[in-house]
């Protein structure tokens, strides 16, 4: 049993071996996509001083062809460590990175960087400004030294011509908020004022990104924040008004009082790029591990990139809707395993066989009547949905409308598996979906983080069908319900349920039978990612 080659993915980004974190700087450039991530090339497990760059580029977002590091700590003002930061082409259509760097007393400073030669489309070599550090923390300001990081990509403003970038922070307290810094020539910035977003008693806001989204013909704004302390990227959307230079979010009248994530599973410090030739908007996002560091260190690596997922808004721009992109589809192996118009009888377990459940991508939408029978919420419960998935787990019998779903990576003998489902309820006329990923029974190893996670998904299940599009790639189940309304990433180590030993079902553990509509599971080809040559 090999560690590392077991739980080792084989479609999602990750370098050939070390720890990765954060996305860093994604671009497309002269034909090719970059990736930048954090790295420690040093071992499995983060490091306070030895951080690099690590880079690798793609023709299609799928297959991954590493280079040397794009910048490793060198300079007195990032000897600890190049952490996060992003690209900004400037108007000769050159990239620049900005990256903030570890000083020699561990205070973050924000930098430069630029290729050595632009000409070359792989861009191996960036040059450190002579100019840095651009942007030091203000002695005797309201910012530790030590919260003042992760610069975005810049953006000009239309009626001053001035560049603006936004760097994350936490004033001491514990009040978020987001600095703003404008500059002339890109090497001068001056911070504004009147932070651009703030919130109190939310701590440290690390990788902000910002961007716009078209939506019928008007443009909202979108600010992303990542939270220390609670490990989960946020988004808002709302204005950018473009005088006062701040950000104004939109109330968020949902009657369920949804915050919205990317990922209610384990995403962060994500990051987006428009990409011009596609026209589309990417955004990359970090899955850390769910196992000991033990054990990374003993698999000899530590965190995967989620698929990259194309971002738009819905029809009535309230919330961001993610879907993995097309590019990924190229991996699957025509024709799919496929069911229709199948009824899926209270308290079935249907095995999908003729794919390799342990290497998959599965689409499966289902059709819901009898509503009526739906469990009414119970206005006592807590309305936390990962509190009422952990309550609800696949593995209790229930009385109505779910759950239903799929269980993926299980044994022969069900001893391990992680379900993917959805359970209806009734409240006030209406209903409630709520999709769950319990990873509860998903190892016999208990050392793992065995967290079940939830969310609401904002469907109405007289009209619209309910859908979980789960990719699968050994230690990573990564799912999108309502075509990309709600999306939960999780991380697993079967013991058993590895490899050809790995089982998809479907199943209805509700007491109401429901529908499937359509099923197609597609075993998937592995990628060529950052492969040692
Ligand atoms: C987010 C983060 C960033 C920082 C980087 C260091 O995961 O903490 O704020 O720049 O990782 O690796």
């Amino acid at each position: 049993f090999n560690l590392n080659q077991t739980y080792k993915p084989s479609f999602h980004f990750q370098p050939s071996k070390n720890w990765m974190n954060d996305p860093n700087g994604p671009m497309r450039y002269k034909g090719l996509y970059h990736i930048f991530y954090q790295h420690n090339p040093k071992g499995a497990i983060w490091s306070n001083n030895s951080i690099v760059w690590g880079h690798s580029v793609s023709k299609d977002l799928v297959n991954w062809f590493s280079l040397q590091h794009a910048l490793t700590p060198t300079k007195p003002y990032d000897i600890n460590g190049c952490w996060s930061g992003s690209v900004t082409f400037l108007s000769n259509n050159r990239p620049n990175i900005l990256y903030t760097g570890i000083d020699k007393n561990n205070h973050q400073t924000q930098n430069l960087a630029i290729p050595k030669n632009a000409s070359d489309p792989f861009l191996k070599e960036w040059i450190k400004s002579s100019m840095n550090p651009l942007i030091v923390p203000t002695i005797g300001n309201k910012i530790n030294a030590t919260s003042f990081r992760d610069p975005t990509t810049a953006w000009i403003g239309d009626h001053d011509g001035f560049w603006r970038v936004l760097v994350g922070s936490q004033e001491k307290g514990n009040k978020g908020i987001t600095l703003l810094f404008k500059s002339k020539d890109f090497v001068n910035w001056v911070e504004s004022k009147t932070p651009f977003y703030s919130a109190k008693k939310i701590g440290m806001m690390e990788c902000p990104d910002f961007f716009p989204m078209l939506i019928n013909g008007s443009i909202k704004h979108v600010l992303k924040i990542s939270l220390f302390d609670v490990s989960h990227d946020y988004y808002l959307i709302g204005t950018y008004d473009t005088i006062k230079d701040v950000f104004i979010p939109e109330e968020n009248n949902n009657e369920l009082t949804r915050v919205l994530r990317y990922d209610y599973g384990k995403f962060y410090a994500s990051k987006t790029f428009y990409d011009s030739v596609k026209k589309r908007r990417v955004l990359w996002g970090w899955i850390n591990e769910s196992s000991t560091q033990e054990d990374d260190v003993q698999k000899g690596w530590s965190g995967i990139q989620a698929i990259p997922r194309a971002l738009w808004l819905d029809k009535l721009g309230k919330q961001l809707i993610q879907w993995p992109i097309v590019e990924i589809e190229k991996l699957r192996i025509n024709p799919p395993v496929k069911l229709h118009s199948k009824v899926l009888k209270r308290g079935t377990l249907l095995e999908i066989s003729g794919v390799t459940a342990a290497q998959a991508d599965v689409e499966i939408s289902f059709e819901v009547n009898d509503l009526e029978k739906a469990q009414a919420l119970n206005p006592s419960w807590k309305m936390d949905p990962q509190h009422l998935c952990t309550e609800n787990g696949s593995k209790v019998k229930e009385t109505g409308l779910g759950p239903f779903g799929l269980l993926v990576l299980a044994s022969k003998n069900m001893q391990e598996y992680t379900s993917i489902f959805f359970k209806v309820f009734r409240a006030n006329k209406k209903h409630v979906v709520l999709m769950c990923s319990d990873q509860s029974r998903s190892s016999l190893n208990h050392k793992n983080d065995l967290t079940t996670y939830g969310a609401f998904v904002d469907v109405n299940p007289i009209y619209d069908e309910l859908s979980i599009r789960t990719l699968i790639d050994h230690s990573v189940v990564e799912s999108f319900g309502g075509q990309g309304k709600t999306c939960i990433a999780s991380r697993v180590y079967p013991t058993l349920a590895i490899n050809d030993n790995a089982h998809l079902h479907v199943f209805n553990n509700g007491t109401v039978d429901v529908k499937i509509e359509k099923l197609s599971a597609w075993s998937m080809k592995k990628a060529k990612i950052n492969e040692i040559h």
